[in-house]
């Protein structure tokens, strides 16, 4: 026997019982109108967490696919794309865009200061900027977006946004902001199973797409566009039984718990994780102002190694937690704050740290740390 495993890695994420049980429902063909009513429903979901009237696609493949995608069909070769670079995600995009024989201009920073981004958005011609809203490694994120896209927009840029590790836990106005592209995936903050990426377009970007040869066929946004709109399907065989558990979750975060309730749920909890981490001795790695609550980042204790913790928690407990990447590898310890965490799992979390950490002889605040979590105004989930 082996202890049922507690996520806190940013993502993958745990999953209630009512949406792990459609992974196991009998499947639909995807051409009946049982799966048309099922994907119908979770694309409107999706608007309403997108905040969003723009057409949305649906596509099997995690949240790189859906990067990766967006760049192919939104960018001719040649092509210049702004890639403000602040950890791994964003040098991926940079990378994936150049593999494409995009031309990147990008520029590293430790912090996407919005002087040093507004200031690249004025420097260079381009045709596009690709904006990670929240870079998991190392939990950072992009407070001042609303403003960059404007000043983006401003210049004709097309904007492309990776909000994949932030959509639904963090604000978020795909239409207000007037993000042209936005990317997410399911296994973060939506509370799904790993295995789909959904992408909203602009009517500017579905113009924009037009004029792009088309260089892929499975990721083809004109052939998705298509079949979302006439039939209601995707054009190929899509991930069912993901898409039951993600219509699911869907439908609790929004008809349920609320959107609202949803995003402040994630503040709250990441504000409560910072603080009781610090009262055990770990501080935040990431100045305030560009703090992420949905990946919180702190150093361990003096005199202790990240990565023993991260092992001693996941040996004794079965509690997984990621580290650091890149430069922060083996410095850091990175919890996932993001979907389904209950005060429960948190105040689990809090006493299997104190249990290491004290018998270390770190000198920690369990009590005030606890009372912190106790005080979570957490979903009521019994009444879910
Ligand atoms: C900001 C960001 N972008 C892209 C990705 C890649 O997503 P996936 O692992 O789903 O392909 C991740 C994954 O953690 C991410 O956090």
């Amino acid at each position: 026997m082996s202890l049922d495993p507690l996520l806190f890695t940013p993502g993958p994420v745990m999953l209630p019982r009512e949406v792990l049980q459609e992974l196991g429902k009998q499947v639909v063909s995807h051409r009946s109108s049982d799966f048309r009513r099922i994907f119908s429903e979770t694309v409107e979901f999706l608007k309403t967490v997108f905040k969003t009237e723009n057409e949305i696609i649906v596509l099997t493949a995690s949240g790189t696919g859906g990067v990766e995608a967006s760049l192919i069909n939104l960018l001719k070769p040649g092509e210049r794309i702004i890639v403000p670079v602040y950890g791994v995600f964003s040098s991926r995009a940079a990378e994936t865009a150049s593999r494409l024989g995009i031309n990147v201009i990008s520029q590293k920073m430790e912090l996407p200061e919005e002087d040093k981004i507004l200031q690249l958005i004025e420097e260079n011609e381009a045709e596009a900027l690709f904006m990670v809203y929240n870079e998991t490694s190392p939990g950072i994120t992009v407070r001042k977006l609303a403003k960059i896209v404007e000043e983006a927009k401003s210049k004709g840029l097309l904007v492309i946004v990776d909000a994949i590790s932030i959509l639904g836990g963090d604000l978020l106005e795909t239409d207000k902001w007037g993000i042209d592209v936005v990317v997410a995936g399911s296994q973060k903050c939506l509370m799904s199973p790993p295995g789909l990426s959904f992408v909203s377009l602009s009517a500017e970007a579905i113009k924009k797409m037009g004029n792009v040869p088309r260089r892929t066929f499975y990721f083809d946004f004109q052939r998705y566009l298509k079949f979302l709109k006439e039939r209601r399907e995707t054009p190929y065989t899509p991930a069912v039984n993901i898409l039951y558990a993600t219509r699911t979750a869907l439908k609790i975060i929004v008809e349920k718990i609320g959107l609202d309730n949803w995003i402040n749920l994630h503040k709250d909890r990441g504000m409560i994780l910072y603080e009781s981490l610090e009262d055990l001795k770990m501080d935040p790695i990431i100045p305030l102002g560009y703090r992420s609550y949905t990946v919180i980042s702190v150093a361990p204790p003096n005199g202790l190694k990240a990565d023993e913790l991260l092992d001693l928690l996941r040996r004794k407990y079965s509690i997984y937690c990621a580290g650091g990447l890149e430069n922060w590898k083996g410095k850091i310890l990175r919890f996932g704050n993001m979907g389904y965490i209950t005060r429960r799992t948190l105040l689990t979390l809090i006493s299997a740290l104190s249990d290491l950490l004290s018998s270390r002889g770190i000198n920690i605040n369990l009590s005030r740390a606890l009372n912190r979590v106790s005080a979570l105004k957490d979903v009521e989930w019994q009444s879910i």
